[in-house]
């Protein structure tokens, strides 16, 4: 008699690391244009069990064994420590170059590329933030092992946009029929770029207020045009306050002015206080991708509808999902 043993694995049924990751296993993330609406409901959906397990069990071994360098040309406390918090949680580990870049070798001439090409040695990520536009995309096209865009310049910040979203969704419990104003520095400011290519998804208004020099950029106030959406500029927060279910507020961006007597003309042009925000929403939220420099009032912190922290707590969640999803590990 032949006993037919039961397979203790079936190969077969596994999940490849594609369908782990929902596309994003191994991929690099450079810009939010890789995210369609199946790949943001993915991150959400993860980002939630995220919250889930942090809340319960606070970490877990997902990312065990998994390293992640995290290489910081440009100051950074929320992104650098959010990618870090979320890598310890998930059971990996971070060589960190962020406060330190002037201590390591790029202080002494190192290309990017070569710094990229060592660190790929070491791990199975590297989250890069760079002043220059397009840093990351050279990074990648060095790098086998994948590149997350932590901010290149004045170009995108993907993983912020994806947290604002997400933040915008747990807040008000949908993103279409929103009216939402950015507030700032709409030229420099790459999380205004990011979210703003990422909401042409949806069917959202979209309010622009800026001093004129600080205008959207035309490439991407034009993507705004092609997605159909209602689309306003002005100069005077108080055009939007009303009607805003969304006050995204930015610092302007001094490393990025050329003219230091400019930004000192436009620094201080939006000051958000209580005053301002009796005239909103009863629901309204005020979200800023942080650090503020005084745009938004200290007191206003106190209102429920401040709700900058908590969008902070989501970067954490969002970084986990895109860890996890890039590892290939669900
Ligand atoms: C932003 C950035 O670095 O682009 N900060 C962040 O990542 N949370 C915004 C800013 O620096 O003003």
């Amino acid at each position: 008699m032949t006993v037919k043993l039961k397979p203790l694995f079936n190969f077969d049924n596994l999940p490849t690391p594609e369908l782990i990751g929902n596309g994003l296993t191994g991929k690099d993330i450079l810009s939010v244009e890789q995210f369609d609406q199946d790949k943001l409901k993915y991150v959400f959906a993860r980002a939630h069990e995220m919250r889930e397990l942090v809340e319960r069990v606070g970490h877990c071994d997902l990312l065990a064994g998994k390293v992640a360098s995290c290489l910081f040309y440009e100051p950074s406390t929320r992104t650098s420590a959010s990618f870090i918090a979320a890598m310890e949680r998930l059971g990996g580990s971070v060589i960190p170059i962020t406060q330190g870049v002037q201590f390591s070798s790029v202080s002494k001439g190192e290309t990017l590329a070569d710094t990229i090409r060592t660190l790929e040695q070491y791990s199975d990520v590297i989250v890069l933030r760079h002043p220059e536009i397009g840093s990351a995309q050279v990074a990648a096209d060095y790098s086998r092992v994948p590149v997350i865009n932590a901010g290149d310049g004045a170009g995108e910040h993907p993983t912020q946009a994806l947290l604002d979203l997400f933040t915008i969704r747990e807040e008000l419990g949908r993103i279409d029929g929103l009216k939402i104003a950015m507030v700032g520095d709409l030229r420099y400011g790459r999380t205004v770029h990011s979210l703003t290519r990422l909401l042409t998804q949806y069917d959202v208004s979209l309010r622009f207020v800026s001093p004129e020099i600080l205008r959207l950029p035309l490439t991407i106030m034009n993507h705004v045009i092609d997605a159909g959406l209602d689309v306003r500029e002005t100069h005077d927060v108080a055009d939007v306050i009303k009607n805003a279910d969304v006050l995204y507020v930015t610092r302007v961006q001094k490393e990025r002015f050329t003219d230091l007597a400019q930004y000192e003309e436009v620094k201080d042009h939006y000051v958000i206080t209580p005053e301002i925000m009796t005239q909103a929403k009863e629901k309204m939220i005020v979200m800023h991708p942080l650090p503020r420099v005084g745009e938004i009032h200290y007191t206003v912190d106190h209102d429920p509808r401040a709700a900058y922290f908590r969008q902070v707590k989501n970067g954490m969640y969002i970084r986990m999902a895109l860890l996890a999803a890039v590892l290939g590990r669900a």
